[in-house]
This record gives structure tokens, C-alpha cells and sequence, in this order.
């Protein structure tokens, strides 16, 4: 039995970087005898242990055999015979195919280290096409090691083409889409990983909206500034959609399965682009201004109005910004009317609303006018 370091530790490693999770894998050794050695399995399906004291993963060394299309119709095969070299080659990218044994002693059969030199991301073997998330995965690999001047080659970019013009990437579960976007999102350069999978086609099927030069572009824009502003993930999703119409980039948000609070600010960035594209750089309306804080539900969700108003200093043009100060005074303004003291001078119910309501909008008018004065 051989234990063996494999994957992103000895990646990072080999390229100085602070290593996070380690992974191993175990050759000549039956589950039985991990079971016997005190490690707990993890699922039914795949031969992974936890260990009992540092509680990483290590797998048995296994290769799978693909059967039908996606991630499903796998057949893994583990048994005591299968090789480390066997278990690197089902490996997605050369730099993530090196194994250290205990001994210190490195295995890098496809040139893994030569390509970490080179700067290069490319698959180990046809394997690659085993698991279409691999074109994700690639992605963003080089969305995280772009600073250091690492790109996909040519002969992985030419493999992940033919996979999606062969329909891999329609097969995929959102979930697992969704958690590579959500990664991706805070890699070093997110951009990347969209110019990627613009590249090889797969931006087309997985968020087809993005697919006009126009709304790609602004997308990209938006998002560099919001990663620059270290937003959250919900904010660098809306910035994606920025330039899309509501409607299709709602439902494609939704198609996605994104999370509610993405879901929702990217809905909110979708209404508010245009809104604020229309509203008048002299005079805007202050009836319009309140229909849209009342439409971002502002009181009783400040924080994301908060994250909205960061998202379109993002990705509006220059030429909003005065309107976006408008809008984010009138949201000033609002909040310094108290429902409490309304409702002290006798206003209850429908009453009461309307009174908060006159109430704002006397305030933005006023601040309008002391703003335009
Ligand atoms: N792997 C693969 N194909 C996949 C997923 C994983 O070949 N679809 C292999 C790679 O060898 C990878 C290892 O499993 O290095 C561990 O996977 P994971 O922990 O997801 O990736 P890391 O390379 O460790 O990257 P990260 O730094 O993001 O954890």
C-alpha cells in the first residue's frame, strides 16, 4: 500500500503557493483495509475515506469509464491493481495529474511540471471529455492563475470546442454549473473564465443572453469593477446581467438555480439599468425615484440596496453617475421619515401608508430642489 499527495496540493506547492485542502490517494489497498485502518467512507459510490485525526480525503485509485452523456453513466472501477500512473492519466489537467509519495519523491508522467513552467492548462488524456464540468473547471484555472500568465493551449481549447459542438455541456445539472460560476466569480480574474467559455462556446449554452458583443462586453466591464470593489458574489452575478432584459435574464438566473439573494439583485440591477438610463441628468422625477426604492423594497432591505447602488456605480456609464447621486440621495432623504411619529399623530392603516409615502416624496422634491439650486 502506497499513499500519495495528489492534485491542487502539489500544484500549489510546485508553484509556491499556500496549499488549502489536501488530497490523497491510496494505491494497492481494498476499501476493507481502510475501513480497518479506522477511515470512515464518504458516500456509497466512489471509494473515498476520510481520515480519522486529519479528516482529508483519500481515495482509492480508481479509473472511470464513461457509458453515457454528462456527469451521470460513470463506471468507476477500483481495485487494489489499478496504478497511480492509471489513476493520473483519468486526471482533468496535466498541472493537477502530479503525485508526491511519502517519501517526497515526485510522479509526473504527463509533464505536468513542464506545463506549470510553461504556463500552460492542458488536458491529460481523451479522459478530459469524461466529465463535461472539466470546461468549467478549466475555465477557471486559468480565471485564478491568469496573474501569473498561465492559458489554456490550443489543443484543450480545440478539445472543449468539439465537446460542447457535441452537446456535453447541455447534459450538465445546474447545481454543478451554478457552484463553478459561483467559484469563479472569486477567482483572481473572473473575466477570464467568461472569455473562456466564450471561446470555446460554452457561454453560448449555459447563459446564451451573454452571446451579443454588446452585452458581453458589459458584462465583463461591470464585472472587473465589482471584483475591484470586492463584492459579493451576488453583486458580481448582477453585474453579468447588467445589460440584459429583465425578463430573460430573470429567468435565466432562475434557470441557473442561483441563489435567491443573486437572483434577486440581478433582477433588481435589470430594472433599475434602464430606469436610470431614462431618467432626466437635470430633473429627475421624484415620483419615479420613489417608485424605485419602493420597488428595491429599501427599508426593509438596506443592505441590498446598498449592494444594488454599488453594482450600478459599477456598471453604468459615467454619464449616470449624477442620476445614481440622485437616486441615492432621494434613498437618504426617505429614510429620515418615521412611521412612528405618523402613526403618533393619529394616521393608521391605508392612511398611514399614503402619509409615509406623501411624506418621502416632500423630501425628495425638497432635496431635488436644494440639489438643483
Ligand atoms: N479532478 C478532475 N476532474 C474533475 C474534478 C477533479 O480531474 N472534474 C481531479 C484533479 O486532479 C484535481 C483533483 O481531482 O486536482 C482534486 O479536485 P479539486 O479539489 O476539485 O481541485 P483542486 O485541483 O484541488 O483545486 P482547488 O485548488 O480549487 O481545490
Amino acid at each position: 500500500m502506497q499513499t500519495y499527495l495528489v492534485g491542487g496540493a502539489v500544484r500549489d506547492e510546485l508553484l509556491g503557493l499556500k496549499v488549502k485542502d489536501r488530497d490523497w490517494v491510496v494505491v494497492g489497498a481494498t476499501p476493507e483495509q481502510m475501513l480497518a485502518r479506522g477511515f470512515t467512507q464518504v458516500g456509497s459510490d466512489f471509494p473515498v475515506f476520510l481520515h480519522p485525526k486529519t479528516h482529508e480525503e483519500y481515495a482509492l485509485a480508481r479509473t472511470e469509464r464513461k457509458q453515457g452523456h454528462g456527469y451521470h453513466g460513470f463506471s468507476v472501477y477500483s481495485a487494489p491493481d489499478v496504478t497511480l500512473e492509471e489513476d493520473l492519466l483519468r486526471r482533468d489537467l496535466t498541472i493537477n495529474a502530479m503525485a508526491r509519495s511519502e517519501q517526497g519523491e515526485l510522479s509526473d508522467p504527463f509533464d505536468g511540471r513542464k506545463d506549470l513552467e510553461a504556463r500552460e492548462l492542458r488536458h491529460v488524456s481523451m479522459a478530459f471529455k469524461e466529465d463535461p464540468l472539466r470546461i468549467l473547471r478549466t475555465a477557471r484555472f486559468a480565471a485564478r492563475f491568469q496573474p501569473l500568465g498561465f492559458r489554456v493551449c490550443a489543443e484543450t481549447m480545440e478539445l472543449m470546442r468539439s465537446m460542447v459542438a457535441e452537446g456535453e455541456v447541455e447534459h450538465l445539472v445546474p447545481e454543478r454549473v451554478w457552484q463553478e460560476i459561483q467559484r469563479a466569480l472569486h477567482e483572481n480574474n473572473p473575466a477570464t473564465f467568461f472569455q473562456v467559455l466564450r471561446d470555446c462556446g460554452a457561454l453560448a449554452v449555459l447563459i446564451p443572453e451573454l452571446s451579443p458583443e454588446a452585452h458581453f462586453s458589459a458584462a465583463i466591464a461591470g464585472l472587473q469593477r465589482v471584483h475591484a470593489s470586492n463584492g459579493s458574489t451576488a453583486e458580481r452575478f448582477a453585474s453579468l446581467l447588467c445589460a440584459l432584459d429583465e425578463p430573460a435574464g430573470t429567468a435565466r438566473a432562475k434557470a441557473l438555480k442561483a441563489p435567491n439573494d443573486c437572483q434577486q439583485l440581478a433582477r433588481l440591477t435589470m430594472i433599475f439599468t434602464p430606469a436610470i438610463q431614462q431618467l432626466d441628468p437635470l430633473q429627475p422625477d421624484a415620483g419615479v425615484l420613489l417608485k424605485l426604492l419602493e420597488k428595491a423594497d429599501l427599508w426593509r432591505r438596506p443592505e441590498r440596496f446598498a449592494q444594488l447602488l454599488n453594482v450600478l456605480a459599477c456598471t453604468l456609464e459615467p454619464a449616470n453617475r449624477a442620476k445614481l447621486e440622485a437616486l441615492q440621495n432621494a434613498a437618504k432623504v426617505a429614510s429620515t421619515v418615521d412611521p412612528k411619529i405618523l402613526m403618533e399623530q393619529g394616521f393608521l392603516g391605508k392612511e398611514l401608508g399614503d402619509a409615509i409615502r406623501t411624506e418621502r416624496l416632500a423630501r425628495i422634491n425638497q432635496a431635488l430642489s436644494s440639489l438643483l439650486s
